[in-house]
């Protein structure tokens, strides 16, 4: 299948884990692939890779929080390859894993401003140029802890459930025009991500999984690729599950 070909992704936190599958499966069906990424050396690394597989890629060094830094990689793209069909917010953290009570307001900012925050900035720079050119595909990185909210972890599932509130609005106020905006919910994956938390809630996270198992990031990367597709034409502001059957609605 070639179903980005002509087509430009923008992909956060694209240098590993789900990100990087994301980005290696749309440059595999031809898009052209810009990383945005707070690690530089990791960043680096992911384009050398997705280049040997023959993937056009860039890397822009920037915080998704950060809305100069923001808007400075979507100038660069634009003046790179002048229109951007998909944005992919993937970038996210976990913070801290502890009860409420045990955590501080600046636990709360700093989980907030990558994963909420920073949905929004991207959107907020990368939209217009998607209305101007009356082509758009956005999906959001949310979580099942958004859904259903995971304990010890309640910033994470606090912004990753505005992240499904925030995708549920703006798909309705683009929904006359081309723009898609939709979000995936996956269970747990097993990336770099869960060195920010304890065993014992990856236990947590996988028992509550029908399957039985964690999920893989081809299998994250494969549903993104069709929410990001022009094929996704009558989907907007829809929470598509991935999650071993975690939840069913
Ligand atoms: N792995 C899982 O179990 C799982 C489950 C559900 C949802 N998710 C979500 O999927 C997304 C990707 O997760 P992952 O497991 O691949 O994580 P990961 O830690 O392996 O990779 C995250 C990437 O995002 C980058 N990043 C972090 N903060 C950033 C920022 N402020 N600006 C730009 N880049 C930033 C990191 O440098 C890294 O490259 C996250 O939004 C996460 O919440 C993951």
């Amino acid at each position: 299948m070639q179903r980005f070909t002509g087509r430009v992704a923008l992909v956060t936190g694209a240098a590993t884990g789900i990100g990087f599958g994301i980005a290696r499966r749309l440059g595999s069906e031809g898009a052209k692939v810009f990383v945005v990424d707070v690690d530089e050396a990791g960043g680096r690394r992911a384009v050398e890779t997705l280049e040997a597989e023959g993937i056009t890629a860039r890397l822009a060094v920037a915080d998704v929080g950060d809305e100069e830094g923001v808007a400075a990689a979507v100038e660069e793209l634009m003046a790179t390859w002048g229109r951007i069909d998909v944005l992919v917010n993937n970038a996210g953290i976990v913070g801290p894993t502890a009860p409420l009570w045990e955590l501080s307001c600046d636990d709360l900012d700093r989980v907030y401003r990558t994963n909420l925050r920073g949905v929004f900035v991207c959107c907020r720079y990368v939209i217009p140029h998607m209305l101007a050119q009356e082509y758009g595909r956005i999906v959001n990185i949310a979580s099942i802890a958004g859904k259903e909210g995971n304990p010890r972890v309640v910033p994470y599932s606090t912004t990753k459930a505005g992240v499904i509130g925030l995708t549920k609005a703006l798909g309705k106020e683009l929904a006359e025009t081309e723009v898609r905006v939709n979000c995936i919910t996956p269970a747990v994956v097993r990336t770099a991500i869960l060195d920010q938390t304890d065993e014992a809630m990856v236990e947590y996270m996988i028992s509550r999984i029908p399957m039985k198992r964690t999920g893989q990031v081809e299998e994250i990367a494969a549903l993104v690729a069709w929410v990001a597709s022009e094929e996704c034409s009558f989907s907007t502001g829809a929470v598509f599950d991935v999650s071993g059957g975690r939840a069913t609605y």
